[in-house]
């Protein structure tokens, strides 16, 4: 049973009010056993300040909403326990990279979907389908590899905690490069290496990738974005050599 008394130290600004300004503020509250980072906000808005702006919808980390960055890290604040910071002060501030709506909560859905175009992020068939046949089967180990980059929640932690997506805003960030990798090991998608060059063959997509994997690090869904960007790299580096 928890008796600490924590301080949750939260970024608020309102960017349409004229009169916001940034600035952290402090509450403190008591440790619940098993608490989350989003319980220990849910108690903040219902006790201390009910004008506190965060998102969340599942609370089970699977909707993606609820990334924030927790003491510098991006993170979901459904997933992350206020037991884990021995120190008991935890500093909350919303995802670098997306547009601020107020205090915790980012746009992150405007980003993704420029995003989608972007790559053209959905299947180009290679012909017209026929509704006499049902299924247009592939090998199992290949549809796995299709599912498994599609276990991607569109949190955003990958994107924020990318050093040259911070930087340089056109960068593709390795949600873009995950989604470009899934249409190309997916056989139903008729695009060829030579079309996903014209994508991401460019400073702003793998290449201006530098390889340090703090997206792999930040990722709750253990996506294997290392590999995949990898394997993204040396086809482009073949595409380039054609
Ligand atoms: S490995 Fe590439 S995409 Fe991933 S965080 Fe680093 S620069 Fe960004
Ligand atoms: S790849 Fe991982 S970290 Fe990035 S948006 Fe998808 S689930 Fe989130
Ligand atoms: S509330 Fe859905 S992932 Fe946290």
């Amino acid at each position: 049973m928890s008796e600490r008394i924590i301080t949750i130290r939260a970024l608020k600004y309102d960017p349409l009010s004229a009169v916001s300004k940034p600035h952290f503020k402090e509450y403190k509250l008591k440790e619940l056993d098993s608490m989350t980072i989003f319980i220990a906000l849910n108690v903040i808005r219902e006790t201390q300040d009910s004008d506190l702006s965060f998102d969340f919808v599942c609370r089970a980390g699977i909707c993606g909403s609820c990334a924030m960055m927790i003491n510098g890290e991006p993170r979901l604040a459904c997933r992350t326990l206020t037991k884990d910071y021995e120190s008991g002060v935890i500093t909350l501030a919303p995802l670098p990279a997306f547009k601020l709506i107020k205090d915790l909560s980012v746009n992150t859905g405007v980003w993704f979907e420029g995003m989608t175009k972007r790559v053209e992020g959905w299947i180009h068939a290679k012909a017209e389908k026929s509704i006499a046949v049902l299924e247009d089967p592939i090998e199992p180990s290949v549809a796995d590899a299709v599912f498994e980059l599609d276990r991607c929640i569109e949190c955003g932690c990958c994107v924020a905690g990318c050093a040259t997506k911070v930087m340089r805003d056109d960068f593709i960030a390795p949600a873009g490069l995950n989604r470009v990798a899934r249409f190309m090991i997916d056989p139903h998608d008729k695009r060829t290496d030579a079309d996903f060059y014209e994508l991401i063959g460019n400073d702003d997509g793998v290449f201006g990738c530098m390889s340090l994997m703090a997206c792999q690090d930040y990722c709750p869904k253990e996506l294997p974005l290392q590999s995949k960007i990898a394997y993204l790299r040396r086809k482009m580096v073949s595409q380039a050599f054609k």
